[in-house]
């Protein structure tokens, strides 16, 4: 148990011997005590320090015990508030308690019972500010504002996110390796009511069919080898929260079987055990399969797909969002360096046109991975080209054939970069017509920044 040493406390009590008394035993636990005589003088100190624990009287002249409570629950939420009670007056004890009281003492006061609940109180605090403290770092390693969202089709899926983080529909991700599929679903869990319950994240290809379904649903103990101990299955540990199942086009057709079954009853059933427990999750799952593929070739079934796709999210691939790449390489550069401690601040020109003309088959994950890559390598206050992965930057013109409407493609992209992104300006850089650039930005797929 936590010891008590060096925690602060506020006694407030009126009569001067107890108080003495009281004043000796709390200090002898180690305790800084702040010691006063009636509720007034409470109320001022409860104002002016903050304290971890208040012991106060609850029959006193003027201001109570009960608005010593009060004032401390709405100043001091941290605070724990133990009362003290006359003789007989449990009635009392419990309208505090009820108040938010941690725990009341009887008089007189007996001093080992006084350690105890001091003790235990003091331990309560402790265990509420660590899971505050948890909780800000989950936030923290998972803040909804370090999503990069600048192209049309992001910020239609934030949209998204928000609309259906409001209900308890379940969702399905669709996307290419990489694309942000598990972002998403951490941003449902944190825009959502269930945020400060768990997340909890299963690979449903990582694991082999039989353990997948033991983790899932948790088993009794016994119930096969080396089943050492009854387990509560992460059904059971996302209550209240959101439960991930990733890579759900892995899972083999009798667990999908399973799975519907536990998704259409509300219940699960723990491995070798009759009792069947309710699911309180919201279900998001996600898959870089084409699962319509997939029911089409009998790998996966049509009611479970429907039962999942209540609500579909598509992420298309970076390829198909150019704009998203710069803004989220600063992203990784900003991160990178935080991590790395580089110096790199920006990117060069040409850095930046290879990072804008990659295609990125293995999408922001690829793209994070290069620039911190990248972060580590360049050796001043930019990251040039040569930074980048080798397959990232452009072929070398000498010795790679290339299509005119390659180069071309490059040139218009290079040409609009040196004009900071204006088209009039570009086109009569290039000798053309506005009309003409317009046509071959989008022939090209260039999206034009302004
Ligand atoms: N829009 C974005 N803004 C910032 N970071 C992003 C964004 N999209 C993806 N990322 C980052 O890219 C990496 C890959 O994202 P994530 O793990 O969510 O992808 P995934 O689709 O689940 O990938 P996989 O299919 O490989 O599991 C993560 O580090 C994530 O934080
Ligand atoms: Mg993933």
């Amino acid at each position: 148990m936590n010891e008590p040493k060096g925690a602060s406390v506020l006694l407030v009590e009126d009569d001067s011997s107890l108080r003495t008394v009281l004043t000796l035993e709390l200090k002898r636990l180690g305790l800084v005590v702040s010691a006063v005589q009636g509720g007034r003088e409470a109320l001022e100190a409860i104002t002016k320090n903050a304290f971890d624990l208040v012991i106060t009287d609850l029959k006193m002249p003027h201001v109570d015990g009960f608005q010593v409570l009060e004032e401390s629950r709405k100043r001091l939420p941290e605070a724990q508030v133990l009362v003290v009670t006359g003789h007989g007056t449990v009635d009392s004890a419990v309208r505090a308690m009820k108040s938010g009281a941690f725990d009341y003492l009887q008089k007189p006061v007996d001093p080992e019972a006084l350690g105890l609940i001091v003790n235990k109180a003091l331990e309560r605090q402790r265990l509420l500010r660590e899971v505050e403290h948890l909780r800000a770092q989950v936030r923290g390693r998972f803040d909804p504002g370090n999503i990069v969202l600048v192209s049309g089709a992001m910020r239609r899926i934030l949209e998204l996110v928000q609309k259906v983080a409001a209900t308890d529909a379940a969702v399905l991700i669709q996307g290419e390796s990489g694309t942000g599929k598990e972002l998403v679903a951490r941003a449902i869990h944190a825009a959502s009511a269930r945020r400060n319950h768990p997340f909890v994240a299963v690979n449903c290809g990582a694991l082999p069919e039989g353990l997948l379904e033991s983790e899932l649903f948790g088993h009794a103990r016994g119930s096969f080898t080396g089943a050492h101990a009854n387990k509560r299955g992460l059904f059971e540990e996302s209550r209240d929260g959101t439960l991930f199942l990733d890579e759900i086009g892995e899972m083999t057709p009798a667990l999908q079987v399973k799975l519907l079954r536990a998704l259409q009853s509300g219940e699960i059933r723990r491995v070798g055990e009759n009792r069947s427990v309710k699911i309180n999750a919201r279900i998001v799952a996600a898959t870089n399969r084409d699962l319509k593929k997939g029911m089409a070739d009998g790998s996966f079934r049509d009611d479970l797909y429907y039962r999942l796709n209540v609500f579909p999210i598509t992420i298309p691939p970076l390829r198909e969002r150019p704009e998203d790449i710069l803004p989220l390489a600063e992203r990784f550069l900003k991160v990178g360096r935080e991590k790395h401690g580089g110096s790199a601040l920006k990117f060069t020109p040409d850095a930046g046109l290879a990072l804008k003309g990659y295609a990125w088959p293995g999408n922001v994950r690829e793209l994070e991975h290069a620039v911190e890559r990248a972060v580590i390598l360049a050796p001043g206050n930019v990251v040039r080209d040569e930074d980048l992965p080798p397959e990232v930057r452009p072929k070398d013109k000498a010795d790679q054939p290339r299509s005119l409407g390659e180069l071309e493609r490059e040139h218009i992209l290079r040409t609009l970069d040196a004009c900071g992104g204006n088209q009039q300006e570009a086109a009569k850089r290039l000798g053309i017509a506005r009309n003409t650039l317009w046509r071959k930005l989008k022939e090209y797929g260039i999206t034009a920044k302004k």
